[in-house]
């Protein structure tokens, strides 16, 4: 027993989020290389690396060379067992990044210091906010010229609405950049240039009450405005407080260069101290402790068609309590069925690695004969469980679907319920037309591709999208008992319902929303629809 509480509070399960091009990519893979995985560091897929691997995954990833799904880095630091969920992002942005985020125990959110907060970030930053769920931020590139930094502070708290608490302070950025200041040590950290994608390099570690080495390490001006910096940040900063990081209400703030692994160790030391072990999940029926129960587990994601020839799909499993052991026989839940989870693997980058074991914290990806959903939940079939669902998200591009050849209805139907059914896209109707129209919503327009070249290939349907210009979803809270006809909205506004018969409303314009809220008063809308 005592093993086992050791190895699962060793270890640490985090998402990095960012906007395309902030830098996630790079400080993974200098998080990989402290881990001593040096070897995977350079596999880490990427705009560059992705070119070039070798995978036996959907023909679209390879024509595009991009990622459409996504793998969980597993490392050892300092005694440590880290988990880093990679959350696709540019192109193949889906729903999938958001549920990632619903197996993840905290986030590490990479801001560019020139372009502060962006779209993409915002978006995750809201997901994570939704559960409440620890946000650390690195301030990236520094190495080239940043926005002051009090001005990336302001613009975080502004638009994302947490609480910064820089623990460090960049000193200088572009040129200029020579290191940081650790604001609890009161010492100077100064980096020497480093070779790309190597930890050497030297860091060199300076009192700052001796003002002497300090200026000459870093030259008086860039003292003089450390020290204006602190003074005015010391009357309007927030204090370091580790419940509020806790409850996601204050994100701790690094300043960094992953390309040049300036702040990078600094930051993995302090994030590892900070960042929770793993998180008790709530089930319906109370919380479970991830080292007093045993064996338990939900799906968060479901990759089909990792292998052509063989059409299988991969159910990845987040494990929320105790001990994974493959000989053993499970439980799923929703299936009411006792088996023996097939195939267990981590999946690395390129690589899987077939498991004999795992622990709460750790992510599983099991064979899936067709048998799991998003959200279901398997665990030792002693234990009576069932985690919260994971909900829908809000789809941001829309095209109406049919099938070219009106004879392959039936196979269009069942294909296009069952992608829907794996949560690779959403589907809705007009509400009153019938089967007729078929709505196809997702979060990211690789979706659509994704959808034709599955149809095509795997129920030999081929279908006509027209795009629309719908952009946001809003589910309606309070439906019940509601005559959904008699809501007045906006010109641009059209009423759909999903499968499950619930109406939802979908606008051209953000404003719109607002405005039907504002015509019908009691009207309860949502960004998230209830759990899948
Ligand atoms: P992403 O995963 O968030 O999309 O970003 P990624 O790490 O791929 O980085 C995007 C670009 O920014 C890359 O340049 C990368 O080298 C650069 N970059 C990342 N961190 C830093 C940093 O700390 N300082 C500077 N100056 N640049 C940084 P690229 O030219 O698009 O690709 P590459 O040819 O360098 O691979």
């Amino acid at each position: 027993m005592a093993d086992l509480e050791k190895e699962i509070n060793r270890r640490r399960t985090f998402a990095i989020i960012s906007h395309p091009d902030a830098g996630k990519t790079t400080l993974t893979e200098k998080l990989l290389l402290y881990g001593g995985a040096i070897n995977l560091a350079g596999s880490v897929k990427g705009k560059a690396t992705a070119r070039h691997a070798v995978s036996d995954w959907m023909e679209i990833e390879k024509e595009r060379g991009i990622s459409v799904t996504s793998s969980v880095l597993q490392f050892e630091y300092d005694g440590f067992c880290i988990n880093i969920l990679d959350t696709p992002g540019h192109q193949d942005f889906s729903e999938d990044t958001y549920r990632t985020l619903m197996a993840a125990d905290s986030a590490v959110m990479v801001i560019d210091g020139a372009k502060g907060v962006e779209p993409q970030t915002r978006k995750l930053f809201k997901v994570c906010g939704m559960r409440g769920i620890p946000i650390f931020t690195f301030i990236n590139k520094m190495d080239r010229d940043a926005n002051e930094t009090l001005d990336l502070l302001d613009e975080i708290e502004k638009e994302l609405g947490i609480e910064t608490c820089p623990i460090n302070w960049p000193i200088g950025s572009g040129k200029n950049f020579k290191g940081v200041y650790d604001r609890q040590k009161k010492h100077i950290v100064i980096y020497s240039d480093t070779q790309k994608g190597t930890k050497e390099g030297t860091a060199t570690v300076i009192d700052y009450n001796d003002d002497k080495a300090v200026i000459e390490a870093i030259g008086e001006a860039a003292k003089a405005k450390l020290d204006e910096d602190m003074e005015l940040f010391d009357i309007a900063g927030a204090e370091f407080d580790i419940e509020k990081v806790r409850g996601g209400k204050l994100t701790p703030v690094f300043f960094g260069s992953a390309l040049t692994n300036f702040g990078v160790e600094i930051f993995l030391q302090n994030f590892l101290e900070m960042t929770t072990t793993p998180l008790p999940r709530k089930t319906e029926t109370g919380i479970v402790d991830p080292v007093k129960e045993p064996f338990s587990a939900f799906v968060f994601k479901i990759q089909a068609n990792m292998n052509k020839a063989h059409r299988d799909r991969l159910a990845f499993m987040r494990i929320c309590s105790g001990h994974f052991d493959a000989t053993k026989e499970v439980r799923h839940v929703q299936g009411n069925k006792t088996m023996r989870l097939l195939q267990p693997q981590q999946l690395m980058a390129d690589d899987r690695k077939i498991l004999e074991e795992a622990y709460a914290g750790d992510v599983i990806g099991v064979f899936d004969p067709g048998i799991f959903s998003i959200g279901d939940t398997v665990c030792d079939p002693k234990l009576d469980v069932k985690y919260e669902g994971i909900p829908t998200f809000a789809p941001e591009h829309f095209a109406r679907v049919r099938q070219v050849d009106t004879m392959k209805r039936k196979q269009f139907v069942k294909g296009i319920n069952q992608i829907a059914q794996e949560g690779a896209i959403q589907i809705f109707q007009e509400i009153a037309s019938g089967m007729e129209e078929i709505i196809v919503g997702v979060v990211g327009v690789l979706q659509f591709e994704v959808l034709k070249y599955r149809l095509t290939n795997e129920y030999n349907v081929e279908i006509r999208m027209e795009p629309l210009p719908y952009e946001h979803i809003r589910w309606i809270k309070n439906y019940e008992g509601m005559d959904v006809s008699k809501i007045s909205g906006t010109s641009d506004m059209k009423k759909i319902q999903d499968l499950k018969g619930r109406p939802l409303l979908i606008f051209v314009n953000a404003w719109s929303v607002g405005m039907t809220l504002e015509r019908n008063p009691g009207l309860e809308l949502s960004e998230f629809g209830s759990a899948m």
